[in-house]
């Protein structure tokens, strides 16, 4: 093997979004190539609250991954947390050994929202508590949604509005703070988990390889444009160093969010970086930047299995020190191709299975 080419244990996405239906067929192929496991969020429409909602999203799920000729990749997934969400619900989720937590989407934050929690601790009481109690995770997607509140300080609002008291009311709940994106979530996460170790942050390859200038660059740039939305550099950089000091409470989470071109390049176009189909390319190449791709390895498979109390994978895959251009677009639904991220860009890596 020549000398830059790497060699790690096969890994994991602990956030995903791959949708339904055509647009699942087309997509989940590009992540089972990749990660023997992924974690995937449940916000379709209707979203998927119920365990057995999640059993029938697992099954065609499966059944997409073995027709794109990957059986032996393995969904999980959170449920969708609503204001309504049962005790019951929690107790019989957290029995299933593919469901590992319920999802938070603030009522309107992101894409299909609608349905999200709208008052987190005065409505989810006896869900929290049920968790907390049989140790099944809160997935975050930490963003206050004020409208009155700045997009880029959204994130760092909900530290101190929500986490902060969701944390004293429930101090053993099991937390991933996903998709983080400022230097306040990871100086968050870093402080208490060093105390409680039951917190966790997700973070996605544009947060780690791009800042909020990138939106911007010579025009509007929609296939750049997510939620949580890119931040400056500084955050940017507490991000990176979070991932460099080998912190295992960081760990790999895409959250590669398909949406069609025809919804990206719109007048108001959809939130999301496709990213599945290079994703081990880009968190390669942002490691590598920073001079710590020894560290890709805890990061992308094992620091994610560790911490939702699964084995490590067995396998390896090899990310080799090669150039290769990343497609300008690929098929998605009929007639309705998907922009990749960093589309037509040239990566100093390939990923192949091991
Ligand atoms: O950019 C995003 N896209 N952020 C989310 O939270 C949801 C996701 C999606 O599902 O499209
Ligand atoms: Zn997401």
């Amino acid at each position: 093997m020549p000398l830059d080419d790497l060699r790690i244990r096969t890994p994991d996405d602990w956030h995903l979004h791959l949708r339904d239906g055509d647009a699942l067929r087309a997509v989940v192929g590009a992540t089972a190539r990749q990660f023997r496991r992924a974690l995937v969020m449940p916000n379709l429409r209707p979203p998927v609250t119920t365990v057995a909602a999640g059993e029938a999203y697992l099954k065609r799920i499966r059944e997409a991954a073995t027709m794109a000729g990957h059986p032996e990749f393995e969904p999980y997934l959170t449920l969708y947390l609503t204001d309504n969400t049962t005790a019951e619900e929690v107790r019989r989720a957290a029995q299933h050994p593919h469901i590992l937590g319920f999802k938070l989407y603030p009522a309107g934050a992101t894409t299909n929202s609608d349905s999200g929690v709208t008052d987190l601790l005065g409505k989810c009481g006896a869900a929290l508590a049920e968790m907390e109690r049989t140790g099944l995770v809160l997935n975050l997607h930490g963003e206050v949604t004020h409208a009155e509140v700045d997009v880029f300080d959204r994130e760092a609002r909900f530290i101190d509005d929500q986490l902060l008291p969701l944390r004293a009311r429930y101090p053993a709940l099991r937390i991933v703070f996903e998709h983080i994106t400022t230097r306040e979530a990871a100086q968050y996460v870093q402080a208490e988990a060093g105390e409680h170790r039951r917190i966790a942050a997700s973070i996605t390859p544009q947060h780690l390889l791009y800042n909020r200038n990138r939106i911007f660059q010579g025009g509007i740039r929609p296939h750049d444009y997510c939620l949580p939305v890119l931040k400056r550099e500084p955050h940017r950089e507490a991000l990176v160093a979070a991932v460099k000091g080998g912190s295992p409470w960081f760990f790999l989470g895409t959250d590669s969010a398909p949406h069609a071109q025809s919804t990206k390049e719109a007048s108001c176009g959809c939130a999301g970086c496709y990213s599945s189909p290079v994703a081990m390319e880009l968190y390669a190449m942002a490691l590598a930047q920073a001079d710590c791709l020894p560290q890709l390895e805890a990061f992308a498979s094992e620091n994610g299995a560790r911490f939702y109390g699964l084995p490590l994978n067995e396998g390896q895959v090899v990310l080799r020190a090669e150039a290769q251009t990343i497609p300008k677009s690929l098929p998605y639904l009929p007639n309705d191709p998907i922009v990749p991220l960093a589309a037509g860009e040239t990566l100093g890596w390939r990923f192949e299975r091991g």
